[in-house]
Order: C-alpha cells, then structure tokens, then sequence
C-alpha cells in the first residue's frame, strides 16, 4: 500500500482529506521561532510547508515519491518565489548524498503514512539524515486511533513515539498544540528529539 502508485491514486482522485490546501499554523510558528539552518522535509506531498520554512529563510529540500504531489510543490515553490531543492525518492531509500546533511528533519503525516512496521527504519533514516545535535520537528498524528483500524492514516501513541525515539534521541520538547488546524487539535503532539 505505501507506494508511489497508491498515492498518486490518491492525489489523482482528490482522496487527499490530509492536505490543508496551505500551510500547517505551528510549522508557521516554529519556522518564525527556531534558528534558522537546513531542513529536509519527508512526504512533503504538495509542499505548503517545505515553502514556509523557504519564506523564512532556511534551506529546504523537500522529499516525495509521487510525481505529482512534488508537481504541485514545485508550482508553489514558484508562486512564493522561493528555491526549494525537491527530490523525488522514497524516504526508505533515500540518495546518500542527503545522508548527514541536515539541522532539521520537518515530519507531518508522513509517519502515519507508512506501515507502522517500518517504524524503526523511519527512525533510522531520520537520524541518518541529520547532522551530529540535528532535530527532529514532528507533529504526530493520529492520537486517537488504534492501529487495529487500519491505516494510513495509522494510529499512534505517545507511548509508542516515547518508545521509539529515546533510545537515540533526547526529548528537546512536548507540547500538544492549541494552534493545530480545529479538526486535529487533541489529536496531534508536537515532539521535538534531538540526536543523542
Ligand atoms: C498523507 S500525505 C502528507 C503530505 C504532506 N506532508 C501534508 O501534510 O500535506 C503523505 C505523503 O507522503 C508521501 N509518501 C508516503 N510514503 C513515502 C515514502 N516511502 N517515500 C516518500 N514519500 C512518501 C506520499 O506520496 C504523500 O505525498
């Protein structure tokens, strides 16, 4: 199921309840807030986000495997007038030229996206992708659903994202958003790690 075909198909027949049609508010927050530096976003899908931390100065590359969510990126990339370097890869698999590169890894629905049994791996190229002190932005979703119903999107726990990370991670921050989109507020927890 997580495949390029699966999302195109997706995105093709307007299956994309996910997308916001704009950029997330608390990545408009943290991306005024934080130092600025380099970010990789990962399942940027059409790219509101990879363009806002673009206006506020970071450098950005911004990763997707389907065609046409990185098409649309790219057309927003231009209407703001901003470079983003998008690349069009499977995180799994990602070019080794990213490897160890970034400040910042940016995750929204991408990691609900995947089979949770790829979780581990998901950690481990996030780490890989970062430079030594690099942070991982992750805005986790969905808290409020189990895993037995299915996915994506598939359910996630506090617990779990606790379990996963600390073992190479060190919790910077947690905060359960009051400035998530209506919909999601209660369903989402901002946790910032950084790479022990
Ligand atoms: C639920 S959408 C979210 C898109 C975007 N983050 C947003 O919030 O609008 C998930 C995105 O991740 C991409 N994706 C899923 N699995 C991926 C993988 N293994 N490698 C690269 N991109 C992936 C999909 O193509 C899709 O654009």
């Amino acid at each position: 199921m997580n495949t390029p075909e699966f999302w195109e198909a997706c995105y093709e027949s307007e299956m994309d309840g996910w997308d916001l049609g704009g950029p997330t508010p608390v990545f408009q927050r943290l991306a005024s807030d934080i130092p600025k530096g380099s970010i990789c976003v990962i399942g940027c899908g059409r790219g509101y986000d990879a363009v806002t931390f673009a206006k506020e100065g970071f450098d950005v590359t911004a990763i997707d495997f389907t065609e046409i969510a990185l098409s649309a990126a790219k057309e927003n990339a231009k209407r703001a007038n901003v470079d983003i370097n998008f690349v069009q890869a499977d995180i799994f698999d990602i070019p080794k030229n990213l490897h160890y590169s970034f400040d910042y890894v940016m995750e929204y629905t991408c990691f609900c996206a995947i089979s949770p049994l790829r979780r581990f791996e998901y950690d481990r190229i996030v780490w890989q992708l970062l430079k030594p002190d690099g942070k991982l932005l992750g805005l986790f979703l969905p808290l409020d659903k189990e895993l037995e119903e299915g996915g994506p999107p598939w359910g996630v726990t506090k617990e779990e994202l606790y379990k996963l990370f600390e073992l190479h991670w060190e919790l910077v921050s947690e905060e359960m958003p009051r400035d998530s989109i209506s919909k999601r507020v209660d369903r989402e927890i901002l946790l910032v790690w950084k790479k022990k």
